[in-house]
């Protein structure tokens, strides 16, 4: 038991929210919930990011104010998580005031160590990525690289960021393990580091969508500047030095690849800057692809978050998202797969053993649940099931937590395969010994599949007659064979997970 505090990128308000954030979202969402199932004190944090020319110059477009669009996209990520069960404890906006002020306060400290100074900038900016490149990694026509389109030439009096005095430090704490997870991610942040740092540009004057410089007004901090202390305004930098220096050591960061860089590099040193330690963690993922290209607006219209609530329902969505795209790599995802993953998964075998089990209680049993065996077979299975879980959560991996809990289940529709408690006599001792297995397996399933299926997971638990629910359990103890207790009344309801017509093209 301690304290955990995880983060989502906070999104760009210009966009509506896609696929792409669900699946940061839904992660880092399913690994607070793995907390505060151990008893962990938990903080998770999600938000928006409203600063910046991208969000100005797309509101401009719409024929509205920044601070416009801000609200109504923000609404549409909070409706989003909405409909995605996603349990955070906050929603910052950076257009917040208690925002605006922990960044002046971090940036004026850093101010005040040394680390930022006056200078006049120029080089070729993508709005898109509201990034500065050099002139090598443009494409012809001096287009950036991910978003083919050409990059403006800016030039603007600004202060500068002494990134470079970081070199050792940061070199140092990329080199411990742990703080940059996969080992990939962290050589390419590694790699970034001995390439050579340049001092960066942290202000504008050419824009005032964006927090003021407190030393110079006629200036805003860089969107991206402003965007990262986030993480420490959430949890009271500058307004709460007690809760800050709580909760600040346990702070881990879920990102995807495309802001590694930011996330890697530039924020552990302006941490450092101000004073501060780096975040505890950094995991990377990869990117969600339709055939073989990132997710975007234009490729996305076909899977919206909504449509797939829609067609799989908000466990099947979540569960897809965590199981079928192991974190740190690149996945292709369709509609295809989503759909044999929900039948394969859940209809055949978490549904199934529910469905068997529930049937055969109430013909054989008259509706009341047998206790488990205290020697049954199935109890080294769920401890390993356990132990496989718990380490993969552990290691930000809920395609392998995942799988492990479901070798449990698959092994437990083996056993009633095996054992036939359909052929065996009503009543007898028998009966109540195989069924009383299978019962404290969906006790089990149901409480390490909660961070994942947040509302099957507690139709499972009232539907074999327990109180409360599967998150209100604490690990490790609600994991020990033997917890249903038996002679509790069990019924049996429509399938949890109606199988889906398979389909033969992918949108
Ligand atoms: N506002 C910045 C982040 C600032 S954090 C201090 C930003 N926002 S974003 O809206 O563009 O969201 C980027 C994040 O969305 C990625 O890092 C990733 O977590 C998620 N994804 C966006 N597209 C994605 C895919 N196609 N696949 C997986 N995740 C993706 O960058």
């Amino acid at each position: 038991m301690g304290r955990f505090y995880i983060t989502t990128p906070i999104y760009y308000v210009n966009d509506a929210p896609h696929l792409g954030h669900s699946y940061t979202t839904v992660t880092a969402d399913a690994i607070a919930r793995w907390h505060r199932l151990l008893g962990d004190d938990t903080i998770f944090l999600t938000g928006t990011d409203e600063h910046g020319l991208k969000v100005a110059r797309s509101a401009e477009e719409q024929g509205r104010t920044p601070i416009e669009q801000a609200d109504e996209t923000s609404a549409r990520f909070v409706e989003a998580w909405d409909l995605l069960d996603i349990s955070n404890d906050q929603f910052i906006r950076t257009t917040e005031p208690r925002h605006h002020a922990a960044t002046q306060a971090l940036l004026s400290k850093a101010k005040e160590n040394g680390y930022i100074e006056k200078g006049t900038y120029a080089g070729w900016y993508c709005v898109g990525c509201e990034a500065y490149y050099v002139e090598d990694d443009l494409l012809d026509g001096n287009c950036c690289p991910i978003h083919e389109r050409p990059a403006e030439w800016l030039e603007e009096d600004n202060y500068f960021f002494k990134l470079s005095a970081f070199e050792d430090r940061l070199t140092e704490w990329l080199t411990a393990d742990g703080n940059v997870v996969p080992d990939g991610k962290r050589n390419e942040a590694l790699g970034i580091v001995k390439q050579g740092l340049d001092d960066v540009s942290i202000t504008r004057s050419s824009l005032d969508w964006g927090v003021p410089v407190p030393w110079d007004p006629e200036h805003v901090f860089y969107v991206w500047y402003d965007a990262l202390i986030n993480y420490a305004t959430a949890v009271g930098y500058g307004a709460d030095d007690a809760s800050f220096a709580d909760w600040w050591p346990h702070a881990h960061h879920v990102i995807g690849k495309d802001i590694l860089r930011f996330h890697c590099v530039y924020w552990p040193a302006m941490l450092m800057a101000a004073g501060e330690e780096p975040p505890s963690s950094v995991h990377v993922h990869g990117f969600l692809l339709l055939k073989g290209k990132k997710m975007s607006k234009t490729g996305l219209t076909q899977i919206t978050p909504a449509q797939l609530v829609n067609d799989l329902g908000v466990d099947g969505t979540r569960y897809y998202l965590l199981r079928d795209v192991p974190f740190g790599s690149d996945s292709d995802v369709s509609f295809s797969s989503m759909v044999g993953r929900y039948n394969s998964d859940l209809a055949n075998n978490l549904g199934n053993l529910l469905n068997r089990v529930t049937t055969v209680v109430v013909k054989k049993c008259d509706g009341v649940g047998p206790a488990p065996q205290r020697d049954s077979e199935l109890a080294a299975v769920a401890e390993r099931a356990y132990e496989e879980t718990a380490a993969a959560w552990d290691r930000f991996q809920p395609s392998v937590a995942l799988d492990a809990t479901w070798n449990l289940v698959r092994e437990t529709n083996a056993y009633l395969e095996r054992h036939e408690p359909w052929k065996m006599d009503a009543g007898s001792a028998e009966v109540a010994a195989v069924l009383g297995d299978a019962l404290e397996v969906l006790r089990l399933a149901a409480v390490l599949a909660s961070p994942a299926l947040t509302r099957t997971t507690v139709e499972i638990w009232s539907r074999i007659g327990l109180d409360g629910g599967p998150a209100d359990q604490r690990l490790p103890e609600a994991a020990a064979w033997g917890g249903y207790p038996g002679g509790l009344p069990v019924v049996k309801g429509a399938p949890l997970f109606p199988r889906l017509d398979a389909v033969s093209e992918d949108d």
